[in-house]
Formats: structure tokens, sequence, C-alpha cells
């Protein structure tokens, strides 16, 4: 019987991981699709040699200070921000993400919210089965162009390359701003570099958010940000809702102060079926899928599970995020 134990947070997003990791270790899964209770987690943690969590399991400093045995956390998700890091690296306990395998998969889909918000493809349909298409009447669903118009690009990561890279097959200017400047998109998209944020939001016809959500981020865009942004622009946010004011973009979509929002993550998720949100026309919204293609999701199992055999055998794990914990 293997001796060291893995606890799983959910049973039918990743079969094929789990299979691989049975072969090996002794492993326990949570078989709901929702995420196991408090006390469940903080017990397992305790109990075991490592987790494999979801972005909706809270590994926190209570959590990581009383994981006497826990040596790793992979988290099935390149953002990390349900996870205390600093709290991990204290207490010795190594932390996995999934980078380098969902950025083009993230790309399509941020690239398809663009154009269905823009040219009204979700909007047309809904009035379709809505029983309103009686007469050829183009009118009320005139679009906006995509082609030729200026993307803004908050954060130029993997995420943010790839969709710059969709952009410039659509003969669009690209502009962004990062947190470090990456002259090698330049090089290679012609991107343009603004130092700083006001200057891509005004100058966008579409503005996409990939930046990781962090203490910096919190709420970057609110009321400030979005009275900067054009009255025919958009936002498209595939981030995490946290990352925006649900009551500040509300507002600006209901009086128009931006022509709409594409939003594939809320503030809370999921968000309440009586949000107001949810009322208005101008916002195209999807339950949290941008990396969510079957091929994607069974890469980033593999690569969770790589993250925790490398990590029980003391080996480099494929992306680590505190290999300084090891010196703890
Ligand atoms: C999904 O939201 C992720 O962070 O990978």
């Amino acid at each position: 019987m293997p001796d060291q134990k893995i606890y799983i947070t959910r049973s039918h997003i990743i079969p094929e991981a789990i299979t691989y990791l049975d072969g090996i270790y002794d492993i326990e899964v949570w078989q709901q699709n929702s995420p196991p209770s408090r006390a469940l987690m903080l017990e397992k943690a305790q109990e075991c040699d490592a987790l494999l969590t979801e972005v909706t399991d809270i590994i926190d400093a209570e959590l990581l200070d009383h994981a006497a045995n826990l040596k790793v956390v992979a988290n099935r998700a390149v953002g990390l921000d349900n996870i205390d890091i600093p709290a991990a690296t204290r207490n010795g306990i190594l932390i996995g993400n999934t980078p380098g395998v969902l950025h083009e998969s993230c790309a399509d889909f941020t690239f398809g919210l663009i154009l269905t918000l823009a040219r009204n493809i979700s909007y047309g349909e809904r009035r379709i089965r809505a029983g309103e298409w009686t007469v050829f009447d183009q009118i009320p669903y005139l679009g906006t162009d995509v082609h030729g118009a200026t993307l803004g690009v908050i954060g130029m990561g993997l995420i943010g390359t790839a969709v710059a890279r969709r952009a410039r097959a659509f003969d669009m200017t690209i502009v962004y701003n990062s947190r470090t400047r990456k002259p090698e998109v330049e090089a290679e998209l012609g991107a343009e570099w603004r130092d700083n944020l006001d200057a891509v939001l005004s100058e966008s016809d579409y503005v996409s958010l990939h930046m990781p959500l962090t203490p910096e981020t919190e709420y970057m865009i609110g009321k400030r940000e979005l009275d900067l942004m054009q009255p025919t622009a958009f936002l498209i946010n595939t981030t995490r809702g946290r990352t925006v004011n649900p009551r500040d973009l509300c507002d600006a979509l209901s009086s128009r102060t931006i022509a709409g929002a594409a939003i594939d993550v809320t503030d809370p998720e999921p968000i309440p079926f009586d949000d107001p949100l949810l009322s208005l026309d101008n916002l195209l919204i999807t339950p949290h899928i941008a990396s969510a293609s079957r091929q994607t999701v069974r890469r980033m199992g593999q690569m969770s599970a790589d993250n925790i055999i490398a990590a029980l055998r003391g080996e480099p794990m494929p992306s680590c995020v505190n290999p300084e914990a090891l010196t703890r």
C-alpha cells in the first residue's frame, strides 16, 4: 500500500489525472461538484501529504498553519488567489499551478467573447429564441467592427500575448500596460507599450483584462477607470471577478458610459440570479469557462498530477511558485 496520501477536491473534472495518481499513491477523492466543506478541508490538510485543488478551494493561513504532513498543494489553475502563498512558504509547503497549458484556449475564448459582444451574436440569438425575429431588420442588431479597431491589453503575460496575437490577425492596433514591459511582444506583434493604465483605457475600443488578482489589482477597474473609457468601448474580463467593481460596472453599462462588457468571471462567483447585471442587454456573461476546452482541462489535470509527483519525489516541479519553501 502506498504510504503517501493525496486528497483531490473534485472527482469529475480530471478523471485521467486521478487514475494516474491512483496507481502511485493512496488517494481520496471528494465526489461532489461543489467544494468540500471547510471542516473537511482542514481535516484533509492535516492528514495528507498533498492536496489537488480547484480555484474555489480556500487554502488560507489557518489551513496551512495546521497542516503538519502537507508538502504540496497543486492548484488546477494558473491563478493562485485562493492560496495564501506566504503562509505556504512559511510552513515549507510547495505550491504548484498550471501556466503554459491553458493560454491558447483562454485566448480563443477571449476572442470569442470580443466577437460575440461586438457583433451582437448572443444578443441576436436571444431575440430569436424570445420569438422576436418577425421581420428582416438588421438595424436593432447593428454591431461594431473588430477588425482595424484598437485592443487594449492589461497584463501582457502568456494569455494577454496570445490574445494580442489573435488581434494582430484582425489588423488591430494593440496597446498594453503590464507589470513589466515586454519588448519581445512589441517586436513580434507591434504592440505599443503605455506606461499607465489610464492611457490604455482611454485609447482602446476593446479593453481586455489579463492581470492576476492580487492585492494591487483587486477592484482595479472602478468608476474612475470606466469613466476613462470611450462610450463606444467594450470591457472584457476573463481573469477574476474581483478585479472589477461590479456595482460600478453595472452603473457604467446601464448609463452607457461604456458600450458593453463581456465577463467570464464575477464577484461574487457564481453571480446570484437576481443580480442587476443580469438584466442588462449590453452584458455578455459566461460561467468561468475560458480555459475549459476538453484538451486543456486534461492538460491542466496532468500538470497538477505531475506537480504533486515531482514535489513528493523531491524533484523540480513543472511549475512551482514558491520553491523557496524548501529551505524552510
Ligand atoms: C482559471 O481560472 C485559472 O486560473 O486557471
